[in-house]
């Protein structure tokens, strides 16, 4: 039966086995789960990311830094619910507010009062005009995908290739595409990603590689006037961290402009990543919708849609059958739960004085990563964004996605085992991922990370030895 759950790791070598085998004999309880549970629920999660081979770990409480298995093993938990949590878990004044909430009811479907002080805060904050709120990133995104193509009367939508806006259809184009069935590099084509979407969805979907506008100018050449939105991650953070380079945000900006086509900036990640803030802010460029979602909501279920009154002001009921407006609508949408958490975040806890020694702390976390590359010859570098931090196995700094298909993915494997083996979830899973450093980290915290790296290394060192050996 062990030898089943080896299987997808045997081509990484006999360091990488005897780790996954010391994952086993740690997790019999979150086994015991996961092959109960996978006969009812598929691969035994909730969210295909969630799933890894040999299984996912389970959980069942978690505090401050730390998050607790079912066999009771305690990590350092440096994932952070994908960055939905600088907040930390169960923050003190969290937890207090929102048991009063509770006691008052967590599901009204009228709206709530709080509106009144979180919608100066909210606008004020991230610059925009107007606001709706609804549960989740993918919500979030389609409703902007919708707002665009209603402003603009046109139904074509350019993404960035190796970018995730979650499960909405019209962007599970090209998230990860195979190599093979994605294009030339520069000509990317639209790649499913789901079955189940209809191929007609493909045919709206233009696809552009990050950092680059040649080939988007090419694309505006041909079909500029049918194109409703462009939509991009400001700063990538779905394939490690790619940061924009040679002022491409400003020069997408005077693209879309010059056609007429609604600008989405997909904040999901970035917003509330480098300080109280959005990366459209950071870098000085003016989008004309933003998403927001999970460090906003301190954990919450709830995502922001905003953006230029002209546009957000087509929500609304149909006011005749010919005069429609943009339907948003949710039985969960501000729910007063959610809202009161993003309203506690938001207010007193991600305040510009909390980010300051994240900051340096991430800092520290890179220079750490980065002496141990050198130490042990391992070809890699570490990218941060505010509080988050990746590592990007190259030589090279890497500008789009097609570069990161090129590094050495699989050295993740043996440095996530290893640190998740000395108590350390380093950072979320898999390699596209990234860390998140939360309020509630503490030195201690940072030195125990850098602490097991040298062990972790060691591992990633030898594997990279044994794949040159083995497969080169
Ligand atoms: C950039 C980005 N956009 C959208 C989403 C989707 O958000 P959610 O998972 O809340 O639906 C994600 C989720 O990871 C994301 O990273």
């Amino acid at each position: 039966m062990y030898e089943a759950y080896l299987a997808d790791y045997e081509d990484l070598g006999p360091k990488v086995i005897d780790e996954v085998k010391k994952y086993l004999s740690r997790t019999s309880g979150s086994r015991e789960i996961f092959e109960k549970v996978s006969d009812y629920i598929p691969y035994g999660v909730n969210s295909n990311q969630r799933y890894y081979p040999p299984y996912p770990l389970y959980f069942k409480n978690a505090k401050g830094s730390r998050i607790w298995d079912v066999d009771d093993n305690e990590y350092l938990d440096f994932n952070m619910g994908y960055g939905a949590l600088i907040v930390g878990h169960a923050h003190p004044i969290l937890v207090k507010e929102l048991k009063k909430q509770v006691e008052k009811g967590i599901l009204y479907t009228y709206p709530h009062e709080l509106l009144c002080e979180l919608s100066e805060l909210v606008v004020d904050l991230f610059d925009i005009d107007m606001f709706r709120i609804s549960n989740s990133g993918s919500e979030a995104i389609m409703f902007a995908i919708r707002l665009a193509r209603a402003y603009t009367g046109r139904d074509v939508i350019i993404k960035v290739e190796g970018t995730y806006h979650g499960t909405y259809d019209h962007v599970l184009i090209s998230t990860w595409p195979y190599r093979g069935l994605a294009g030339p590099r520069k000509m990317p084509v639209s790649v499913l990603e789901s079955m189940g979407v209809p191929d007609v969805v493909e045919d709206l979907v233009r696809i552009v590689p990050y950092n680059d506008t040649e080939t988007l100018e090419d694309i505006l050449d041909e079909e500029g006037d049918d194109v409703a939105a462009l939509i991009i991650e400001p700063v990538m953070m779905n394939a490690g961290i790619i940061k924009p380079m040679n002022n491409y945000l400003k020069r997408i900006r005077k693209l879309t402009k010059e056609y007429d086509i609604v600008l989405i900036f997909d904040e999901i990640k970035t917003g509330m990543r480098n300080g109280p803030r959005t990366a459209a802010q950071e870098y000085r460029v003016d989008p004309d919708i933003i998403t927001l979602a999970k460090a906003v909501g301190g954990g919450a279920p709830i995502s922001i849609i905003g953006g230029k009154e002209e546009i957000m002001s087509l929500i609304g009921p149909s006011e005749s059958m010919r005069e429609r407006g943009v339907v948003h609508a949710g039985t969960y949408n501000a729910n007063p739960f959610s809202l009161r958490s993003l309203y506690v975040t938001l207010k007193e806890i991600l305040t510009r004085e909390a980010y300051k020694p994240l900051i340096k702390f991430n800092s520290m976390l890179k220079n750490a990563y980065e002496e141990m590359f050198k130490q042990y010859d391992i070809e890699a570098y570490v990218e941060t964004y505010g509080v988050s931090g990746a590592i990007i196995f190259s030589k090279h700094k890497v500008k789009n996605f097609r570069e990161i298909l090129d590094t050495n993915m699989d050295l993740w494997y043996p440095y996530y085992f290893g640190m998740l083996n000395n108590g350390i979830i380093p950072m979320a899973t898999g390699p596209e991922e990234m860390w998140t450093i939360s309020v509630q980290h503490t030195e201690e915290d940072l030195e125990r990370h850098i602490e097991y790296l040298d062990y972790a290394m060691r591992l990633v060192a030898e594997t990279q030895e044994y794949i040159r050996e083995e497969w080169e």
